[in-house]
């Protein structure tokens, strides 16, 4: 990426810009790390904390890991003019942690600190992660701040749920430091045009079932849980309010989605019918598996010396793609996935039809296909008669070329129908 307006007589540096504001809360101790990843990875950071937040982290923290000097007033460095120079000049400004008093000076344009000031004149995509006590997360101010911050275009990433400081848990914890990496560089990657999942309401579905036979043993299959996650992760990098349904996955929970864990098919229906009475668009990309145990033995079946293996006999399971797509769904698309092992597109093609979905994103399995690997390859095929061709890569490519095809199938958005407070958190 080419750096936006290097300033005057500054040697061009090629590495992106990014304006790291940070917020006076406990939680600034996590976003060092968050600093580290974004250095070690080639990028250009400025610190910006607010006054107070040096008493969370103090300044010599923030300039070593940054290597560069931090300033937190406007009257710092005055000939440099720093409070429109470091807005101006970034790639990205990513807020962490954004404090319920940050959120409210951000969305009522106040420029009362550098930081607040940089806000201003920042013309390149901003992120904010909001960290705080549950009570001040959810009180109607702040979710009012949040809608008209993602009104205006910046990016909010829903705080975590557990524990918070002191004794309480809820929703406002700030998420994985390793998370937030991953959407700082999304977002980088994408640039001014990355925001056109803003306002949506999408709902994924990752990993595979286990369907119990007794207490200690389950019928499962080997879905890693990669490409749903992947999906759950772009979309929070295009602005979607992400709900991701996940099925027995050891994956750390992508920042800003809500995570609703499952195990069984049933479960996995309850949760994602549940979600998708609003959404704008469901992504079936869990291995669902097709039957269950006709029987549940509450204790565990023990082996009868000399009389062999005792049958298990399987029910079949709801199809839930199935029922998405066979319910009236105008305005939400569906899309399934379909892993193959032989005559992919003619297996898909029926798929689709039978289904009923919008999209139908064809992936070939075998033993060392697709599983538990970084990269995939599919066919996305249309209900319109379409088929895209997605090259071996990345997880997260394949799920950005899902989501193009997702957003060009939307209807507009209303104006004022969406981003407005009470539909901002999941
Ligand atoms: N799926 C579902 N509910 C099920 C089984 C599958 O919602 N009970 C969804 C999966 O999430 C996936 C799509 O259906 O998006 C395709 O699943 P797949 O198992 O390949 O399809 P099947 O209909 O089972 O076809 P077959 O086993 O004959 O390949």
């Amino acid at each position: 990426m080419t750096p936006r307006n290097a300033p005057d007589g500054a040697a061009a540096d090629a590495r992106p810009r990014v304006v790291l504001g940070v917020g006076a809360g406990i939680a600034a101790y996590k976003v060092c790390e968050l600093l580290r990843r974004l250095t070690e990875s080639g990028h250009a950071v400025t610190v910006v904390p607010t006054e107070d937040a040096l008493r969370f982290v103090g300044e010599p923290t923030w300039a070593a890991l940054s290597g560069r000097p931090v300033a937190t007033r406007v009257w710092d460095g005055v000939a440099e003019v720093p409070h429109v120079r470091i807005g101006q000049t970034a790639d990205l400004v990513f807020v962490a942690p954004a404090t319920a008093d940050l959120l409210a000076r951000a969305a009522h344009g106040l420029a009362d600190d550098l930081l607040t000031n940089t806000l201003l004149t920042a013309r390149c995509p901003v992120v904010f992660a909001p960290a705080m006590h549950t009570e001040m997360w959810e009180h109607p101010a702040t979710q009012a701040n949040v809608a008209t911050l993602r009104a205006r275009g910046a990016i909010v990433v829903d705080p975590a749920s557990g524990r918070l400081t002191g004794r309480d848990t809820g929703p406002g914890r700030l998420p994985d430091p390793a998370e937030l990496f991953e959407v700082a560089r999304r977002v980088l990657a994408r640039g001014a045009v990355g925001r056109d999942l803003a306002g949506r309401h999408v709902v994924v579905s990752a990993g595979g079932t286990r369907e119990a036979l007794d207490p200690v043993r389950f019928l499962g299959n080997r879905s890693s849980g990669l490409q749903g996650y992947a999906l759950a992760r772009t979309a929070v990098a295009r602005g979607a309010r992400v709900t991701l349904v996940a099925a027995n996955v050891a994956l750390p929970d992508p920042a800003g989605a809500a995570v609703v864990p499952v195990e069984s098919a049933a479960r996995l229906r309850d949760a994602v019918l549940a979600a998708a009475e609003d959404a704008d668009a469901v992504v079936m990309a869990a291995a669902v598996a097709d039957f269950r145990p006709a029987e549940y033995q509450d204790a565990k079946i023990k082996k009868v010396e000399g009389a062999g293996p005792a049958p298990i006999e399987l029910v079949q399971n709801p199809d839930v793609l199935a029922e998405l797509g066979a319910r009236p769904h105008a305005g939400q698309v569906v899309v399934g996935f379909a892993a193959e092992t032989h005559d992919v597109l003619e297996h898909g093609r029926a798929k689709l039809a039978r289904k009923g979905c919008d999209l139908l994103v064809v992936n070939q399995v075998g033993a060392d296909l697709t599983f538990g690997r970084p990269d995939n390859a599919a066919v996305v095929l249309g209900a319109d008669g379409s088929a895209v061709e997605i090259p071996r890569g990345p997880k997260e490519d394949l799920a950005d070329v899902v989501w193009d095809l997702v957003a060009a199938r939307l209807a507009p958005p209303t104006p004022g129908e969406r981003d407005v407070p009470g539909r901002t958190g999941p």
